[in-house]
C-alpha cells in the first residue's frame, strides 16, 4: 500500500435554499464522505471539507419573500442542513459557509492577484431591470415567451421546453417573477470579467495532465469547452447579497456566486484552521480530490482552476475530479413541487437508521451512468443484503461461538483456500476504492460476507459442535471453520466502516474494539467479547415503511 502525503477531499458545497434530496446526497456529499472515511481507515492524513454555498439570487429572493435578510436566512438554513448531514453520519473535518470572513479574504486575495496579473477585464452589458422592485433581474427572475418554440414560461437564460439558450432580451413580453409585473427595462451596465481566453493554454495543460485520474464525464466536458475556445466570462452581479467587488466603480456589485463558491473550499479550510489551510492548500505533497454532480463540471475544471492558475499564488489544483451522474426516483426526476422523491429529512423520518440509506445509495450510485432509486431496490439492499447477508452472518457466527465456548479453540488454523479467497476479495475492495469505484468496493465487501455465508451453509458447523464433545476430530474441525468465519466477519465489520460507520463500530464492539477501525487492525483478530448480548445489527424494513417510501412517487 503506497502511503501518500496530505489529501484534501471536497464535496461540492450544497446550496441552501432547499433541503438536499437523496439524489443530491449520493451525487456528492455521501461519496466524498465514504471516500474520506476510506482514507482514514488506511491511516492517511486527510481532511474532508464541505459547507454551504449561500450566495446567489435564489436566497436573496427567498429572503424578500420571507421578510428576513439573506444573511439570517442563510445562517438558519446552513445550521439545519449541516445538522442533517451530521445525522447521516457524515464526518466532516469542517463544514463551513461561503459567506465567512475567511472566504472573503481568500476571494479578495485571488481576485486582486488575477487583476495584477492582467486576467480581469470589463464588459458592457444590457441587463433587465424591474422598475417596480427596483433591482436588476438575474436570469431566473425574468420569464417570457420563448422566441423559438413559443413556450410561455421560458427563463432569461434558457427555455425549459425546447432547451434553446436565450438572452433575457430575446424573451417576448417578459415579466418579473418576483412581482409578476411587466415593468421591465434594459439598462446599460459595466461588468467585471475573468479573461478565461487568456488562460486557455494553462487550462489545457492542467486538464491534459490531470485527466488520467478524473471521471470520464469530467474529462470529456472539460475538453469540449477547451475545444470550443474559452471566452471571457463576467463574474459580477448587480445585487447586494455577496462579496462586494473590491474595484473602483464596481463597489455596488457583488461577485457572481460561482466565483466565490469554489474558493469557498479554501476559505472554509481557513475558517477551520488558518495555519493548517496554509499547509494543505499550498503543500507540494497535497492531493486535492473533488467530488461533485455532473452539472458542476465546468466550474471545477475551468472556472475555479482558471482563477487559481491566473492568480498564481501557489494553490493546489485538483488531482482528481470525480463527477457523478444523476439519480432518478422511480424513473423520474426528483421534484419537490410534484412530490417525487425523498429529501434527507423525509428519508430519516421514515427509516431512521441513516446507515440503511448510506448503504443502499452507494450500492446503486450513479457512478458512471444515471441510476434509478426504486423502492424495490431499497428493500432488497436492506432486507436481503444488509440484514440477510451481513447482519445474519455476524449473528450466526457470534451465536455459534458463544454457545460452544467450551469447545472452541481460537488457535486452530483456518482453511488456506478460504483465506486465499478472503485476501483476494480484500485486495479487490482496496483496488476499487483506490480507483474511487465505491459501488464496486461495496460489492467486494458483500462478496466477503457471501464467502462466510457459503461456508456456513456448506459445512453446517453447528452439526460438528453437537458431536464435538465425544469426537475430537469434529471439535478441531468446528474450531478451524469458526476461526475462518470469525476472521471473515471481522474483516466485514472493519471494511463496512467507510460506508456505514456507526454499524461498523457496533459490530466491532463484539471484537472488543470501541473506536473507529484502521486497516492495521485487520491483521489480527482480537478475542471475541462473549459477554456482550448478541443483538441483530440490521433489521428488515416494515411493510408500513415500504408503503410510505412508495408514496413519494
Ligand atoms: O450545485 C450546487 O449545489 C452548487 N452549490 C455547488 C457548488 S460547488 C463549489 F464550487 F462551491
Ligand atoms: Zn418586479
Amino acid at each position: 500500500m503506497l502511503k501518500l502525503g496530505k489529501t484534501i477531499v471536497t464535496s461540492a458545497l450544497p446550496y441552501i435554499y432547499s433541503t438536499p434530496h437523496l439524489g443530491n446526497f449520493v451525487g456528492s456529499v455521501l461519496p466524498a464522505d465514504v471516500y474520506a472515511n476510506y482514507l482514514r481507515l488506511k491511516g492517511e492524513d486527510v481532511i474532508f471539507i464541505c459547507g454551504s454555498d449561500v450566495h446567489g439570487a435564489a436566497i436573496e429572493i427567498q429572503a424578500i419573500k420571507d421578510r428576513t435578510t439573506p444573511k439570517d436566512l442563510a445562517k438558519k438554513m446552513h445550521e439545519d442542513i449541516k445538522a442533517l448531514f451530521e445525522s447521516y453520519g457524515c464526518n466532516f473535518t469542517y463544514y463551513g459557509s461561503t459567506d465567512s470572513e475567511q472566504n472573503k479574504i481568500e476571494t479578495y486575495s485571488i481576485f486582486e492577484a488575477l487583476n495584477r496579473n492582467g486576467y480581469i477585464g470589463r464588459v458592457e452589458k444590457q441587463l433587465p431591470y424591474c422598475n417596480h422592485d427596483k433591482m436588476f433581474l438575474a436570469d431566473r427572475f425574468i420569464e417570457g415567451k420563448c422566441p423559438v418554440c413559443g413556450y410561455e414560461s421560458a427563463r432569461g437564460d434558457q427555455c425549459d421546453k425546447c432547451s434553446s439558450l436565450l438572452e433575457p432580451s430575446q424573451l417576448i413580453g417578459p415579466h418579473c417573477t418576483i412581482c409578476g409585473k411587466k415593468e421591465i427595462t434594459f439598462k446599460k451596465t459595466d461588468n467585471v470579467t475573468i479573461k478565461l481566453d487568456k488562460l486557455q493554454e494553462k487550462l489545457q495543460k492542467f486538464v491534459t495532465a490531470g485527466s488520467k485520474n478524473w471521471s470520464k464525464n469530467a474529462v470529456n466536458e472539460a475538453e469540449k469547452y477547451l475545444k470550443e475556445g474559452l471566452r471571457e466570462r463576467d463574474i459580477s452581479r448587480h445585487t447586494k447579497w455577496g462579496f462586494p467587488i473590491p474595484l473602483k466603480g464596481f463597489e455596488d456589485q457583488v461577485f457572481y456566486v460561482w466565483f466565490d463558491a469554489p474558493i469557498g473550499y479554501i476559505g472554509i479550510t481557513r475558517e477551520w484552521d488558518a495555519r493548517k489551510a496554509q499547509e494543505y492548500w499550498y503543500g507540494k505533497d497535497t492531493r486535492l480530490i473533488q467530488f461533485m454532480g455532473k452539472d458542476n463540471i465546468i466550474f471545477h475544471t475551468i472556472l475555479f482552476p482558471g482563477a487559481l492558475l491566473g492568480a498564481n499564488l501557489g494553490h493546489v489544483l485538483a488531482n482528481t475530479v470525480k463527477a457523478y451522474e444523476f439519480l432518478n426516483w422511480e424513473g423520474k426526476k426528483f421534484s419537490k413541487s410534484r412530490g417525487i422523491g425523498m429529501d434527507l429529512k423525509d428519508a430519516l423520518g421514515v427509516v431512521s437508521n441513516p446507515d440503511y440509506w448510506r448503504f443502499s445509495l452507494i450500492f446503486n450510485a450513479p457512478e458512471s451512468a444515471d441510476s434509478d432509486f426504486t423502492t424495490e431496490g431499497f428493500v432488497e439492499a436492506v432486507n436481503k443484503i444488509m440484514n440477510g447477508k451481513i447482519g445474519n452472518l455476524f449473528q450466526r457466527v457470534f451465536t455459534l461461538i458463544k454457545a460452544n465456548e467450551d469447545i472452541f479453540d481460537p488457535s486452530m488454523q483456518p482453511d488456506q483456500g478460504t483465506m486465499d479467497k478472503l485476501s483476494a476479495l480484500y485486495n479487490e475492495y482496496l483496488a476499487h476504492f483506490d480507483n474511487i469505484e465505491l459501488r464496486e468496493a461495496l460489492k467486494a465487501l458483500v462478496a466477503i460476507a457471501d464467502l462466510g455465508n457459503a461456508i456456513m451453509s456448506e459445512k453446517e458447523p453447528w452439526k460438528m459442535a453437537k458431536s464435538a464433545k465425544a469426537d475430537k476430530a469434529a471439535a478441531k474441525e468446528f474450531s478451524s471453520i469458526m476461526v475462518a468465519l470469525e476472521k471473515i466477519s471481522y474483516h466485514t465489520a472493519i471494511l463496512l466502516y467507510p460506508f456505514t460507520p456507526s454499524s461498523s463500530i457496533r459490530a466491532l464492539e463484539y471484537f472488543g474494539l470501541d473506536r473507529a477501525p484502521s486497516l492495521k487492525d485487520a491483521s489480527k483478530v482480537p478475542k471475541l467479547n462473549l459477554k456482550k448480548e448478541i443483538k441483530p445489527l440490521f433489521e428488515k424494513l416494515e411493510t408500513s415503511q415500504i408503503k410510505k417510501i412508495g408514496s413519494y412517487s
